[in-house]
């Protein structure tokens, strides 16, 4: 098993810098998850890895190997490393055994291996039996098995992976979550997986790093990344979020725009300072009768959404609008009085931002 550290990264396309100082060490066997905004840097930083771009400063490092350098970079060939895209790029006038057998012919590979190793990697990816089965004749998520098989067929020592579910439908993108997922565990191959779905990233990453225009906005789990996002672009980017405009009245008090005092357990702001307030649609909890306990509010129901496994509930407190969600949906009538109680641990406090 590899390690692939990736040690402060300088990409530029002329003077815009597409990856800004990038440090991120991926552990033997480990799947982490590049997760973040169309055009942050995602597929830039696969592309260094795979060795397809050179690198402006920093270095790239398989195992003990320097694979990209200012001084030089290994070519994608020699690094042992399997891609899988979006378009699966497979080839259409080939037979799956003949594009999963590819690679192997041109290394020159003895034809018994090839015929055991591809067989065996199709019996992997749930594929026995398709060998001779015309590649257009096979459905998007078959296609996507194929190209899968290919890259694993030659044993590389870190997978990459650039939104490769993209393209399937949702039913089919969530079954091959799993079983990307537990192959991966299952071979011990260290794996880079670039996606913009944040429940993609959560169910399938050992960590997740979340980037934002070119850098690392948060390394971790997916319960810290949800739970305690280290920005205020994290907040809003994973999962729902309410902002409110506060200034802190005191240490672990804050006074919303509206009048309102919250108390939250963040107190390491500045008494004065204008801050924003997160909190999460499902972190609030609402009641008929007026509930004992901190940060209790008054709000009226505006709308009221079944989603079926829950409800989306829009309240009115002050002047704001605040998204709730219900599990299981209480269909709250519109105009009703309700209480609302926040836990002053999930309030997040984030410097205000300029608008
Ligand atoms: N060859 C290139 N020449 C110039 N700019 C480029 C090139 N490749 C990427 N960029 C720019 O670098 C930035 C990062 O691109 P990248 O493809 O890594 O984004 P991404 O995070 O993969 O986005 P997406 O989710 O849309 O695939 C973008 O602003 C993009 O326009
Ligand atoms: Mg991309």
């Amino acid at each position: 098993m590899t390690r692939v550290v990736i040690d402060r990264l300088v990409k530029q396309f002329g003077s815009f810098r597409a990856i800004d100082d990038v440090s991120l060490t991926i552990e033997p066997g480990e799947l982490v998850v590049l997760l973040g905004p169309s055009g942050c840097g995602k597929t830039t930083t696969l592309r260094c890895v795979a060795g397809l771009e050179d690198v402006g400063s920093g270095e790239i490092r398989l195992g003990d190997e320097v694979v990209s350098s200012t001084s030089g970079s290994l070519p994608p060939e020699k690094r042992a490393i399997g891609m899988v895209f979006q378009s699966y790029a497979v080839w259409p006038h080939m037979t799956v055994f003949e594009n999963v057998a590819f690679g192997l012919r041109l290394k020159k590979t003895h034809r018994s291996e090839i015929q055991d190793r591809v067989h065996r990697v199709l019996e992997l990816v749930g594929l026995k039996g398709f060998g001779e089965r015309d590649i257009s004749k096979l459905s998007g998520g078959q296609q996507q098995r194929v190209a899968l098989a290919r890259a694993i067929v030659l044993e590389p020592k870190v997978l990459l992976f650039d939104e490769p579910l993209s393209n399937l439908d949702a039913k089919l993108r969530e079954h091959m979550r799993f079983e990307i997922r537990e192959l991966q565990q299952r071979l011990g191959i260290t794996s880079l997986y670039v996606t913009h779905d944040q429940q993609e990233a959560m169910v399938i990453a050992d960590r997740i790093v979340l980037m934002d225009s070119g850098k690392i906005d948060q390394i971790g789990g997916p319960q810290d990344i949800y739970r305690t996002p280290a920005s205020r672009f994290g907040a809003e980017f994973v999962g729902l979020a309410n902002v409110v405009a506060a200034t802190v009245k005191a240490p672990g008090t804050v006074q919303t725009n509206d009048g309102l005092l919250l108390e939250c357990a963040t107190t390491h702001f500045e008494v004065g300072s204008a801050v924003d307030l997160l909190f999460r649609p499902e972190e609030v909890g609402v009641f008929a009768e007026q509930p004992s306990g901190q940060n209790v509010i008054e709000a009226q129901v505006e709308r009221v959404y079944f989603l079926g496994n829950l409800a989306d509930l829009y309240v009115r407190v002050g002047q704001a609008d605040w998204r709730l969600q219900l599990s299981p949906p209480h269909l709250w009538p519109r105009g009703e009085k309700v209480w609302l109680r926040l836990a002053p641990g999930d309030i997040r406090l984030f410097p205000r931002k300029a608008s």
